[in-house]
């Protein structure tokens, strides 16, 4: 079932999102060559809890951050470190998750540290455009697959390709609710939205292969043959005539 959520509750949404994207704005200015991951993430969880919030992720199945870094090669999931140092020519993505009012809000962007082949700037264009298209998708009587197909199609039309073993979800009380919403499908199927309905929708893109493997520390998502992969997320509201971005300030 794909829970609607009152006007009230969406508010509370919208404070828990306005506070992740508040933190990743700030963040975005920290993601420069020498900084460590480490660094971030306490930076997040402090600026989290001075907002009012909760950090999300944080014992979340067992999770040991606020933040999640991942970096080049990695698509999600990334733990931050002190010994992992951000370098000149690296793209990092940064997701973060905040409770506030006992509701969730969740996104994501990738920065660029310093200077980056052409080709992994095009992946970052890519990714952060498939979700613009994504979002104009999104309105009551619309389907989730016409979502999920924008990405997609953008994606595959640009060159790239699309991560499969982690969707987006439906938010609310839970981090993560139903429906799954996968960043590929076809137009005109899966469920029909309706207004309330509040979504976290993430595509995560790589320039090579989409095959993904995680490492030995349980959680680091990498792209199976190393090549860089970006990722970027909003939270939203499904509203009458389209969507209600909650994660943007
Ligand atoms: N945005 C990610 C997701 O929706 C972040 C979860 S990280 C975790 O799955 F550590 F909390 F699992
Ligand atoms: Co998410």
């Amino acid at each position: 079932m794909i829970e609607i959520k009152t006007a009230a509750e969406i508010e509370s949404m919208r404070r828990a999102s306005r506070i992740v994207a508040a933190v990743l704005g700030l963040l975005k200015a920290k993601v420069r060559p020498g900084v460590t991951t480490a660094e971030l993430d306490k930076f997040a969880e402090k600026q989290i809890r001075e907002r009012g919030g909760a950090p999300a992720f944080l014992g979340y199945r067992g999770y040991p951050a606020t933040l999640c870094v991942s970096i080049n090669e990695e698509i999600v999931h990334g733990i931050p470190s002190e010994k992992r140092v951000v370098r000149d020519g690296d793209i990092v993505s940064l997701d973060l998750g905040a409770l506030c009012e006992g509701f969730y809000g969740d996104a994501a962007i990738t920065v660029v540290a310093g200077k980056i082949p052409a080709p992994t700037a095009k992946l970052v264009e890519v990714t952060r455009r498939s979700l613009e298209l994504a979002l104009l998708k999104v309105r009551a009587g619309a389907r989730l697959g016409d979502v999920s197909s924008a990405v997609e199609k953008y994606a595959v039309e640009n060159g790239m390709s699309v991560v499969r073993e982690f969707t987006g979800h439906g938010i609310g009380r839970r981090l993560h609710e139903e429906p799954s919403i996968p960043n590929y499908g076809k137009a005109g199927s899966g469920p029909v939205l309706k207004t309330g309905m509040t979504l976290a929708i993430e595509p995560m893109l790589c320039l090579g292969r989409a095959d993904v493997v995680v490492k030995n520390d349980g959680w680091t998502a990498v792209s199976a043959d190393g090549s860089p992969s970006a990722h970027f997320e909003h939270t939203v509201a499904v509203t009458d005539d389209g969507c209600d971005i909650l994660s943007r300030v």
